[in-house]
């Protein structure tokens, strides 16, 4: 038996959402239990679209139908484990920042530079740029005859990704010469774009997004548990949290529905002017977990239009900050700068190592009196007082605990955000699942690049207002 199938197991993981500073009698303008209770026919009329919505959300079942998934995953990557030495991803937006999220908070901190036998897999790169001397740099770094690249878009059809999938088929060609597509999986739609014609063309070994999981929703099937799985994480242990969490936020009363409060709650500090949203992990581990929840937050609420036409403009800005680092660069204006921001902390009850500070210096009592502490205490500690001093500044924030950074509280975490950003879109009215912002920058693109089809976009963008030189100085 896993330890996830225990029940006693997954109850001492439940992660913990503690919203006390964001309330009225803790922080000033704070949100009154009354103003949760007169919004109540919103919030069940938004609790019910996410019941009636819920077939078309098909990234909600993803901790529930993938077992076949995860077996044929997890048969493919013993290979892989075995016999290379990089796995390298490429892909941007929603194809790349969970696995970077995933394998940053499961995976040891310094997995590239272990050696092999403490590895026990390849070294994972995550190339989710197209700066030229990124690109080059990787082909410094990789031996070719033993790299797994793992070409990712929803789309198939994302110039970034393209872009470099054209680089390392030249560079395999030229290095493995016949065998160069075995060094290719292709994770892509079953049907649309054209990286599913290529990976068909040349028998790639494929793995597909299912149908109605957008790229920021898709971390949980092949896009990210195959780079997850590769770098030995129990991909079925993750799955084990997010199906956990999707059932604790099914229940309708915003009460007891973690996802549900920290929506509802973001939108009344909206209303509130409080436009910015920061993430702030107490963890290295999740450190890119606030990169990942970025881009879900901005992309999935930043609408101009709602479901009914009118213009909204919705969405509340998200910031990253990591714990401690930032309380040294950020946590100044958090406290004294304007009332326009939510700090949303996560903590971690149990890191996995715990590190004694040693005594010393007794002389000198300022310094000696960290000896004995841990540094577990210290950052714990720093979290405590950081949230403290915010809190007494009269600003807002929430805090999401973990009993400790394991697949099955990751899970949940994924889960949380998602269920919360979808739950956010309901109450804006607005289409959480599309990004025509992004779609714009893309077409773009593609004009100025000479994509066929895109002469009239080439043609808007040369009529649009040429920059003076009078303004660059
Ligand atoms: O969330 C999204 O849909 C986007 O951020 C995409 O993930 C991103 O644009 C990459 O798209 P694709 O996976 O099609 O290459």
């Amino acid at each position: 038996m896993k330890r996830f199938q225990d029940e006693s197991f997954r109850n001492s993981m439940k992660i913990r959402v503690d919203f006390n500073n964001m309330m009225e009698g803790f922080v000033s303008n704070g949100i009154n239990p009354a103003e949760i209770e007169a919004n109540e026919v919103l919030y069940a009329e938004a609790a019910a679209s996410m019941v009636s919505k819920r077939g078309n959300m098909k990234w909600r079942e993803l901790p529930f139908n993938q077992s076949k998934i995860v077996a044929e995953i997890n048969a493919k990557v013993a290979g892989i484990r075995e016999s290379c030495e990089y796995f390298v991803v490429l892909g941007i937006g929603g194809s790349a920042l969970g696995p970077i999220a995933v394998h940053q908070a499961l995976c040891h901190l310094r997995y590239n530079e272990l050696p092999r036998e403490k590895r026990n897999g390849p070294k994972l790169f995550v190339e989710d740029n197209v700066d030229p001397e990124r690109m080059a740099s990787l082909l410094e770094v990789i031996d070719l005859k033993n790299t797994i690249f793992n070409v990712i878009t929803k789309s198939g059809s994302t110039s970034e990704t393209m872009a470099q999938l054209l680089l390392v088929t030249d560079a395999l060609k030229k290095e493995v010469g016949d065998d160069w597509a075995k060094h290719i999986v292709a994770t892509t739609d079953h049907n649309k774009g054209n990286l599913i014609k290529i990976a068909r063309e040349f028998d790639m070994d494929t793995f597909y997004v299912p149908d109605g999981v957008g790229g920021r929703f898709s971390e949980l099937c092949p896009v990210g548990l195959l780079a997850a799985a590769v770098c030995g994480i129990d991909i079925e242990e993750l799955l084990a949290g997010a199906a956990y969490m999707d059932k604790l936020c099914e229940n309708p009363d915003i009460w007891h529905n973690p996802a549900y409060m920290m929506a509802a709650l973001q939108m009344l500090a909206v209303d509130r002017g409080c436009n910015i949203n920061v993430m702030m992990p107490y963890a290295d581990s999740l450190k890119y977990m606030a990169d990942w929840f970025a881009q879900l937050w901005a992309e999935s609420l930043g609408k101009a239009v709602d479901n009914d036409g009118n213009e909204v403009y919705a969405g509340q800005t998200p910031v990253k900050a990591l714990g401690v680092t930032d309380q040294h660069s950020q946590v100044q204006l958090y406290t004294e700068g304007p009332f326009d921001k939510v700090v949303t902390f996560l903590a971690v009850d149990n890191y996995r190592s715990t590190v004694t500070i040693p005594h010393g210096y007794d002389h000198i009592p300022d310094v000696a009196f960290l000896g004995g502490h841990t540094f577990n205490k210290l950052i714990q500690s720093e979290q405590f007082a950081t949230e403290y001093a915010i809190r007494k500044s009269g600003h807002m924030s929430c805090t999401v605990t973990l009993p400790e950074v394991n697949p099955f509280t990751v899970g949940q975490l994924l889960c949380l955000f998602e269920l919360m950003t979808a739950y956010a879109g309901e109450l804006l009215n607005i289409n959480a699942f599309d990004q025509p912002g992004v779609e714009e920058g893309k077409n773009a693109t593609y004009a100025l690049l000479g994509k066929p089809g895109y002469d009239a976009k080439k043609a808007e963008l040369d009529a649009a207002p040429q920059k003076q030189d009078r303004y660059i100085i």
